[in-house]
């Protein structure tokens, strides 16, 4: 059932096909970044024997790569959508992966222990969510004492492309326009910092890694953008546009001055070891 804390992302309103578009995009994505993140997580503290949480873990890919290294540690992957754990049910099995719990869970009502998990993990999620702070605080509520937790996310305004079509500039605006009537964030990555903070957490680390077609090429760039289709189903007419922006983007590929970047903002922080006394 939809509420006001449903958010922008509702991977089982889509159609199916749209749905094996989206999975491949998720999981082209979760390959692109998986070493970027790995050393992440692992310069903040990630390491065997853990217990770690991954929310919103839509199909499971890094939630896999997590339970790796915290191995014999365990992992337990939360999402809201039945669809998208079925599919995590699948990944699973099909990497092997044994120390990893997959459950139907909503943040707004994270049913966990206080100070339960050493390390919390959530990419992509904060963009999607009405209620930023009553995550971080509940999220806050379930790690550890000098528990870690770690956000990889965007902001719209980090992307760049030159030169940049019309209609995906439209585009563009359209989608933020929508993901913002649903209560979620575009332009999310730039306030995670405040968020960290008046949570609680300290020692917050801000990167922002700069992803370039000079780098990986235009192609591999713009593979990685959805044009919107996690709204395909619930606006036809923004499939319908999003074909013609999309096809102006790739055209793009053939010329020969044209560039792409964009910035991922990867921000970890801990709970305090000790309460701090404020005076
Ligand atoms: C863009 S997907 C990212 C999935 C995965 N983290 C990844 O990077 O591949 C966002 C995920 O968050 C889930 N989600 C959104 N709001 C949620 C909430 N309030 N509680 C739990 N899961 C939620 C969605 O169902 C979806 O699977």
């Amino acid at each position: 059932m939809m509420n006001n804390t449903t958010g922008s992302y509702r991977f089982d309103t889509l159609h199916k096909e749209y749905r094996h578009q989206e999975l491949d995009r998720l999981e082209r994505k979760a390959d692109f970044f998986i070493e970027l993140e790995k050393a992440k997580w692992v310069k903040a503290g990630l390491k065997s024997g853990m217990k770690a949480l991954d929310l919103g873990c839509g199909a499971g890919f890094t939630s896999c790569e997590i339970a790796k290294i915290t191995y014999p540690g365990t992992v337990i992957g939360v999402d809201f959508s039945e669809a998208m754990l079925e599919k995590a049910i699948e990944v699973k099995k099909s990497k092997g992966i044994n120390n990893l719990d997959l459950e139907l869970v909503d943040v707004y009502h994270l049913n966990f222990p206080d100070n339960y998990f050493d390390f919390i993990h959530a990419r992509f999620f904060f963009q999607h969510l009405t209620n930023p702070m009553v995550a971080i605080e509940n999220i806050y509520r379930v790690l550890k004492p000098g528990g870690i937790f770690c956000v990889f996310d965007i902001d719209n305004d980090w992307f760049t492309i030159y030169p940049k079509p019309e209609s995906l500039t439209k585009l563009a605006r359209k989608i933020a326009a929508i993901q913002q009537s649903q209560g979620g964030d575009a332009y999310v990555g730039r306030k995670l910092w405040s968020y960290f903070s008046k949570a609680g957490f300290i020692k917050i680390d801000t990167q922002v890694e700069v992803i370039t077609s000079d780098k990986f090429g235009l192609k591999t760039i713009l593979n990685l953008l959805s044009f919107g289709s996690p709204y395909y189903s619930q606006y036809k007419d923004l499939a319908i546009f999003a074909e013609r922006a999309k096809k102006d983007t790739y055209s793009l590929i053939n010329v020969a001055e044209a560039w792409a970047g964009f910035g991922i903002f990867m921000v970890t922080g801990c709970k305090p070891d000790e309460v701090l006394i404020r005076i």
